[in-house]
């Protein structure tokens, strides 16, 4: 059947495509436009056993800032049969959703996820310990690991997105990089304002620390990109080369628009100076100290006469306990290694130690001397 219409009605038709047309033109394009980024994020890049956990709570426990930590090991250990490499995409779209409080990407990771005790070492967070995420702390309050775990692991898990969009600053820690490039999407990604700060330590120290740890399932990963899992020294083998390699990247071989975006920090000066580090770390990404945060930092860095008995433990159950002793413990290596092995990981580790300014112990004397300093001054980076 033909239906006949006349010059009027078509114009008429014409003029409503038309409407609708622009009408839905218009409704897209505000979201081609991405708006500035009203956060702040700030990635602590670093590797195992390296200070990133002590790191991370010196953000965790600012006001200003939602942290969590190692949102990677989700990655990881959902896909074990992955190779660093392969996993860095994964673990990059994660870190990114993340930054952007979209925690429904953890979907994928976390089996029926409910509750907020699902989330890895979640009580370092303290973000997840005060409100919107859990009422039994106030949000200035600095909060125990062990305190927040028996009050607050029964947060839903639709909380924490809500809890980080009312934050400035999102700051992640993550030891499962191996290459720089793996983020550059992140770096020139206008929806992110993302601040880089890259920590790493002497591989004779991460070296003597990986043998009283056992980071399992992880080895397991690397193991999977040369065949079989690797002893601890082929694992430190690509975790220095790794962390050689990214820290020349970001020196040399960084698009100018990214520069000043990478700081790279030895845990030794770390601890040698928690607050002259802390003040450097909050200037680099926009955070304000306070007084009683300081003071925080330098009861959990000091012993104090009532502790002064207390052994330092490897296997402290608080995290924090272990930093007590942080600037004897970063010399432990020392007396514990044998020279032997000291002189295995300065070979395999040769560039880190090179690039970072870890001077090789040249006898065994020189390894037992603690008043010969091994760890050389850095200049500006
Ligand atoms: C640090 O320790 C001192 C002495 O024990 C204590 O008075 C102070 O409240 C502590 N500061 C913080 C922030 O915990």
């Amino acid at each position: 059947m033909l239906i006949r219409i006349n010059t009027t009605q078509f114009l008429i038709v014409l003029a409503l495509l038309l409407l609708l047309l622009f009408s839905s033109w218009r409704r897209l394009k505000p979201q081609e436009e991405v708006s500035a980024p009203t956060q702040t994020h700030v990635l602590i890049l670093s590797s195992w056993r390296s200070g990133s956990t002590f790191a991370g709570q010196l953000f965790s426990q600012n006001p200003s800032v939602f942290y969590m930590m190692e949102p990677a090991k989700h990655v990881w250990h959902r896909l074990p049969w992955g190779s660093p490499e392969l996993l860095q995409g994964p673990l990059r779209d994660l870190l990114r959703s993340v930054f952007l409080c979209d925690m429904g990407a953890l979907l994928a990771y976390i089996e029926e996820p409910s509750m907020v005790y699902q989330l890895f070492m979640w009580p370092m967070s303290r973000a997840l310990c005060s409100p919107p995420a859990c009422e039994a702390f106030r949000r200035s309050d600095i909060i125990g690991v062990k305190e927040c775990e028996s009050r607050c692991g029964q947060t839903p898990f639709e909380k924490i997105s809500e809890a980080c969009a009312t934050y400035s600053h999102v700051v992640v820690k993550a030891v499962r990089f191996f290459q720089m490039e793996a983020l550059y999407p992140l770096l020139t990604d206008p929806s992110l304002h993302l601040r880089v700060i890259h920590l790493v330590r002497d591989p004779r120290a991460v070296y003597a620390s990986r043998q009283a740890v056992s980071l399992h399932p992880d080895d397991l990963v690397i193991g999977n990109a040369v065949n079989g899992t690797p002893s601890t020294l082929g694992v430190m083998h690509r975790v220095c080369r790794a962390q050689a390699e990214m820290y020349l990247t970001a020196l040399h071989h960084m698009p100018p628009a990214l520069r000043g975006r990478y700081l790279l920090t030895r845990y030794e000066d770390l601890v040698r100076d928690p607050l002259e580090h802390l003040a450097k770390w909050y200037q680099f990404t926009g955070l304000t100290s306070s007084h009683r945060l300081e003071s925080w930092v330098y009861n959990i860095t000091h012993w104090s006469t009532a502790d002064s008995d207390q052994k330092p433990g490897i296997s402290s159950v608080d995290p924090l306990e272990i930093q007590k002793n942080a600037k004897v413990a970063s010399q432990a290596w020392r007396k514990h290694l044998s020279f032997q092995e000291v002189q295995d990981v300065q070979s395999i580790c040769k560039e880190a130690m090179e690039v970072f300014g870890y001077k090789p112990a040249a006898s065994e004397e020189e390894q037992r001397d603690l008043t010969k300093d091994l760890v050389l001054p850095r200049g500006k980076n």
